[in-house]
């Protein structure tokens, strides 16, 4: 794992930021999750357009600009790839090996404590580029479980969902109590009980025969992932729709997946104990996944 911070690579043991920093105080931050597919990141002008997005809904200046963000990823990649990458984890998916996670972050910076934005200064730029670690092989043959959190999606009036910021205390502890329930991940519900949208992914399902995803309007995410899917079902002449998604079409749905940077198109078979399906992953989701891997390369 190598780390830039504000321009300089250093370990992440001499990886240091203020305890005063607002993203460490408030979540006053924003981010982006990226990956590499052949040592470069995919989709990276989507995540670099979605984090200036994130930055102007909260107001928050960055240190850095697209441009410069785009050299300081390639430069903190090209240093951590000649030090070279761990073996892979022997239950890796083997497209997914030797592959980086990129994680870059921006925060409002530090200053006198405070909850005012304008009492923020110097605000700190870091890239963390780290081996891949994605859901291993058995996850795509055999599906995983969802269960859906107690902790509901943070209303648009809260913060803008479609801002991706630091601030995830909801989301942790949606996965804490996912975990708790032995789920890979946990599906947020929004004040209605739709379902919104995963802890750290989008939620797809085939529903009478339509792949269904809930639109932005129900406050999730605009997944890069998500949008890259939407395109290949297009694409696939596969009937799409953006439309809310209750619970019970999730559990009664043909199929059903997540979408996230990390896990591609990764097939659900259970909520909860409740199968989906015929409790395999679905012909709709392996036909997408295959067009996807094909893309990603
Ligand atoms: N999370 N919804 C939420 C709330 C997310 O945090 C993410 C991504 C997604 C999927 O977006 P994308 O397809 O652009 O990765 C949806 C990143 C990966 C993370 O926090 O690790």
């Amino acid at each position: 794992t190598l780390v830039n911070l504000d321009g300089a690579l250093v370990a992440p043991a001499d990886a240091k930021v203020s305890v005063l920093d607002r993203g460490f105080l408030y979540g006053d931050s924003v981010y982006e999750v990226v990956r590499t597919y052949g040592g470069r990141p995919f989709e990276l002008d989507a995540h670099l357009a979605r984090l200036a997005r994130s930055a102007e809904r909260t107001g928050l200046a960055p240190r850095w600009d697209g441009p410069r963000t785009a050299r300081e990823i390639a430069r903190t990649l090209e240093a951590a790839q000649s030090l070279g990458a761990p073996p892979a984890p022997a239950d890796a998916a083997p497209w997914n090996a030797g592959e980086w996670y990129v994680r870059v972050v921006m925060t409002r910076g530090a200053g006198e404590i405070g909850l005012d934005p304008a009492l923020a200064v110097d605000p700190r730029a870091v890239v963390i580029v780290a081996p891949l670690a994605a859901p291993p092989a058995r996850a795509y043959a055999e599906g995983v479980t969802v269960a859906i959190a107690s902790v509901r999606r943070a209303s648009p009036a809260a913060v803008d969902p479609a801002a991706k910021t630091g601030a995830h205390l909801s989301h942790v502890l949606a996965v804490r109590e996912a975990r708790a329930a032995g789920a890979h991940e946990a599906l947020l519900l929004d004040d209605a009980g739709m379902v919104t949208e995963g802890s750290s992914s989008n939620v797809f399902a085939v529903v009478g025969g339509r792949l269904r995803t809930p639109p932005l309007a129900a406050g999730i995410l605009e997944g890069v992932t998500r949008g890259v899917v939407l395109r290949l079902a297009r694409e696939a002449g596969v009937p799409v729709e953006e439309a809310p998604l209750g619970v019970d079409a999730l559990e009664s749905a043909a199929e059903a997946f997540l979408t996230s940077t990390m896990r591609e198109i990764l097939p659900v078979v259970r909520v909860g104990a409740r199968p989906i399906g015929t409790g395999r992953p679905g012909a709709v989701t392996e036909r997408l996944h295959r067009a996807f891997r094909r893309l990603a390369g």
